[in-house]
C-alpha cells in the first residue's frame, strides 16, 4: 500500500450553510461530518446508524482507508475531494436493487451540470467523467439481510482540488477535479446539498418504478454510446460496441456472436484501441 499524506489540518464543515443549502430538504437528513475515518463506506457497514426516519449521511474531512471498486484504494489528500456515504433503506417490498450505481452516477452528473460543470459523462458501470477523465466514483455496499427492508451504503467520491503531482493508477482516461474544469469549485457544503438535493427525489424514483424510468437519461450521458470497448475481469473478455445500459442496468456490447449482457460486477470498461 502507498504512504498515505500526512494529516494535516483542515476547516471544520459549516453544517449551518449545509443547512441553508440544502433548504426544505434539510431535515430528510441526519448529517454527520468528521475529521477523518478510515472509510465512510466501511463505517456506515459496521456500525449503521439506528432507522429514525432519516437519510444518514456520513462524511469525511478525509478518509485514511477510502476503498474503490475491484479492490483499489480511494487516494486521500487533504482537501482534494469531497467523500461521503449514504446510508438509503429501500421500502420492505424492493426488489433487488438492480442498477443502483448507475443512478447515482446519474444524480451526480445532473448535480454537476446544474453546478456549470461542462462535458459531464457517465462511465459504466460508476464513474463521473468530464472532458473524458475521472471526476467522481461511487461505491455501493449492500446490508443484505440484517433489516426488513434492504438497505444500502452508497459511498461517493468526488475530486474538487487534486495535487498537481496526485498519481491515480488505473484509470486510462486520466483523472479530472473541479479546479480544472471550473475555475473555483463551489464549496463542499454547496457541493454535498447539491448532490443530495438530486440524490434524494432520483432515488425515490428509481425505489417506486426502477432503473428503466432513469435509463434514457442515462444513455444520454453514456460516454461510450456506440464506440468500441472493452469489458474485462471475473472471466469476460468481450470486446465490441457499446449498446448502452438495459431496464436492469446491465451494459449492452454486440460483438460478432450477437448482444452480450454484461453485469455490474468486478469487470472494467475501457476504450477498444
Ligand atoms: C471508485 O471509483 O472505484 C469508487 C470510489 C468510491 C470512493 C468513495 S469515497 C467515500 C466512500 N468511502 C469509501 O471508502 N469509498 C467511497
Amino acid at each position: 500500500m502507498d504512504a498515505l499524506p500526512e494529516l494535516l489540518p483542515a476547516p471544520a464543515p459549516d453544517l449551518a450553510a449545509l443547512a441553508h443549502a440544502l433548504g426544505p430538504l434539510a431535515p430528510a437528513f441526519g448529517i454527520r461530518w468528521v475529521e477523518h475515518c478510515g472509510s465512510t463506506n466501511s463505517a456506515l457497514l459496521e456500525a449503521p446508524p439506528e432507522d429514525e426516519g432519516k437519510i444518514h449521511v456520513l462524511a469525511a474531512i478525509r478518509q485514511t482507508a477510502g476503498r474503490g471498486r475491484r479492490g483499489r484504494q480511494w487516494l486521500a489528500w487533504p482537501g482534494a475531494s469531497l467523500t461521503f456515504s449514504v446510508l438509503w433503506r429501500f421500502a420492505p417490498a424492493s426488489s433487488a436493487p438492480a442498477g443502483l450505481s448507475l443512478v447515482v452516477g446519474l444524480a451526480l452528473a445532473r448535480a454537476l451540470e446544474k453546478l456549470g460543470v461542462p462535458a459531464v459523462a457517465l462511465k459504466w458501470p460508476n464513474d463521473v467523467l468530464a472532458h473524458g477523465a475521472k471526476l467522481a466514483g461511487v461505491l455501493v455496499e449492500l446490508l443484505p439481510g440484517r433489516y426488513a427492508a434492504p438497505a444500502a451504503v452508497i459511498g461517493i467520491g468526488l475530486n474538487m482540488r487534486l495535487p498537481a503531482d496526485a498519481v491515480i493508477p488505473g484509470q486510462p482516461g486520466g483523472v479530472t477535479d473541479l479546479a480544472r474544469e471550473m475555475g473555483e469549485p463551489p464549496t463542499r457544503e454547496h457541493l454535498l446539498a447539491a448532490i443530495l438535493a438530486e440524490l434524494h427525489p432520483m432515488l425515490a424514483t428509481y425505489e417506486r418504478a426502477g432503473f428503466g424510468l432513469l435509463k434514457n437519461a442515462w444513455q444520454q450521458r453514456n460516454a461510450f454510446a456506440n464506440l468500441p470497448v472493452r469489458i474485462s475481469g471475473e472471466g469476460a473478455d468481450i470486446a465490441g460496441i457499446c449498446l448502452g445500459a438495459d431496464e436492469d442496468g446491465a451494459l449492452l456490447v454486440r460483438d460478432a456472436a450477437g448482444v452480450r449482457r454484461v453485469l455490474a460486477g468486478e469487470v472494467s470498461l475501457r476504450p477498444a484501441s
